[in-house]
């Protein structure tokens, strides 16, 4: 086992490709806080995993719920060894119709959330001294822009810059921080994502979901077991000497 008895907290997992990696990681020996804002979900899941998770509840936007967060992983397993800042969200409009509401709910979590609870991470591992592995959950969406989605792609260009920046920073203390690209990754987000391209592009609903998977390289969209492997090896020792990458997951849509 490639993670045992390491500690891991995965934010946003109580479902989709949080979820997965939480499943993934179990699988390798680590025990992993389910930490996320819907906690009745977190439980759940927690719970379907068995004894290597528990459910943690966290709300990335606020700082107190950030530090007891890592409060309760340090409590319950004696310090953190993984952190994955996986939790977002999603929006889509045409710029001349982008809410400000709907860019300050985006980058708070997807870029204030995953910045201070990487601060946060990052504290408690220079505390204990031992380092330490963060990985961001950015995008394809972060490598270029999209007519309808400006938001969300900024708040991802923003993860990428933010991995390359912690990375550079924090690799003295011996903590990795990466980050993983995915493409489309089929999945309660991309049913959300479905239906508001049908809203803008007038489309039935599906098509939208149909018509990427056919544009996949690899020939249909991503499955969050998809991305696990790549999860587990950067949380590893194998992934020691890399340092503030992102790596694209994605059946090949992308290539940089
Ligand atoms: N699904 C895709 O196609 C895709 C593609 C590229 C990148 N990603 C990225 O991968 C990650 C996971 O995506 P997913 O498809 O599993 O998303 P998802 O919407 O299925 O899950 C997100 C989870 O985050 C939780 N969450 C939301 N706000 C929170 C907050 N303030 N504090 C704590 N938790 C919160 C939600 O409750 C949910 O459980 C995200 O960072 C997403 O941007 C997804």
């Amino acid at each position: 086992m490639r993670l045992e008895g390491k500690s891991a907290l995965i934010t946003g997992s109580a479902r989709g490709i949080g979820k997965a990696f939480a499943q993934a990681y179990v699988r390798e020996g680590a025990t992993v806080a389910i930490a996320d804002v819907n906690f009745d979900a977190a439980e759940r899941t927690a719970l379907e995993i068995g004894p290597g998770a528990y459910a943690v509840k966290l709300d990335v936007t606020d700082q107190a719920s950030i530090e007891a967060a890592v409060k309760a992983v340090e409590d319950r397993t004696g310090g953190l060894d993984i952190l994955i800042n996986n939790a977002a969200l999603f929006d889509l409009a045409p710029i001349v119709e982008i809410s400000r509401e709907s860019y300050e709910r985006l980058f708070a979590v997807n870029v204030a959330g995953t910045l201070f609870m990487l601060q946060a991470g990052a504290r408690s591992m220079i505390a204990r001294g031992k380092g330490g592995k963060i990985i961001n959950m950015a995008s394809q969406a972060g490598r270029r822009g999209e007519a309808l989605v400006a938001v969300y792609c900024a708040t991802k260009a923003a993860v990428i810059s933010l991995t390359q920046s912690a990375g550079l920073d924090l690799i003295k203390h011996r903590i990795n921080v990466n980050a993983i690209a995915p493409g489309v990754v089929d999945g309660e987000h991309w049913d959300h994502v479905d239906s508001l391209f049908a809203k803008y592009e007038n489309r039935p609903l599906g098509e939208k979901k149909r018509l990427v998977g056919e544009g996949v390289p690899y020939g249909r969209m991503g499955r969050a077991e998809d991305l696990t492997g790549m999860a587990v090896f950067l949380a590893s020792d194998e992934a020691e000497y890399i340092v503030a990458q992102t790596y694209n997951v994605d059946g090949g849509q992308w290539m940089s």
